[in-house]
């Protein structure tokens, strides 16, 4: 039995992704749907109780929002996987203020829940845990995500485009659009285009690897 729990912010794709990947086999749960956390706890026991698999749609950004899920999930036996919806904020401002489904959300309470999102981690109890991203094409592209310990420790060597050498960054310091400057000619590299392209795989690589 399977528990997915989404964490993501307004407009990242989560109900999308749910309609096209799980909506034969998964119970959805949302509080746009159900409105209350009473009638949320209700369908929720009924899931675990009939061992049905379910899903969490909520924004869920933080921790505490999720062990309201995680912790009797476990109990019930059920394996609990984490989808982390990754979106550059001004793309999903973009795709809020176009979308035809529900009313668009205040601009100013999707930057509040940007900043507040505290990334899933394993220490929360998940069994795994996945980042989903929209891809060139308005596809989902699903990748195991790092878990929180490696991310706050790691490091990753990059090999400076211009001189040629190679430095540790911190894992953390790498999304896209940062600034990284070379330890040894100085430049400042951002990482972005083909750059960020060859460090995302690099990152990829090294949570394969672990
Ligand atoms: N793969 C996709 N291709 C094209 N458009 C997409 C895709 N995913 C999402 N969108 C569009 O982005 C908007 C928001 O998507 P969606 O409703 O799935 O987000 P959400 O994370 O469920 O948001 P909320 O937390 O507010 O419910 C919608 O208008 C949707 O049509
Ligand atoms: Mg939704």
């Amino acid at each position: 039995m399977q528990a997915l729990i989404f964490t993501g912010i307004q407009a990242s794709g989560k109900t999308t992704f749910y309609r096209e990947r799980l909506f034969e086999t998964h119970i959805r749960i949302s509080l746009d749907m159900l409105h209350t956390r009473n009638r949320e706890r209700i369908l929720l026991r009924a899931c675990l109780e009939a061992k049905q698999p379910f899903v969490i749609d909520n924004t869920n950004v933080l921790a505490a929002d999720r062990a309201r899920y995680i912790v009797p999930a476990k109990e019930a036996g059920f394996r609990v996987t984490g989808y982390y919806f990754l979106t550059e904020l001004h793309e999903a401002l973009r795709r809020n203020s176009r979308r035809m489904d529900k009313k668009a959300i205040p601009v100013k309470g999707m930057i509040g829940t940007f900043k507040r999102m505290q990334p899933p981690t394993l220490a929360e109890g998940y069994d795994e845990i996945y980042s989903v991203r929209l891809g060139y094409q308005n596809n989902f592209e699903v990748e195991p995500w790092l878990p929180g310990g490696f991310m706050e420790k790691a490091q990753l060597p990059i090999t400076c485009p211009i001189c040629g050498r190679k430095s540790n960054f911190r894992v953390k310091e790498l999304t896209e659009g940062a600034t990284l400057a070379c330890p040894f000619c100085k430049v400042k590299l951002t990482l972005h285009g083909h750059m960020w392209e060859d460090v995302r795989r690099e990152l990829q690589r090294a949570t394969e690897d672990r």
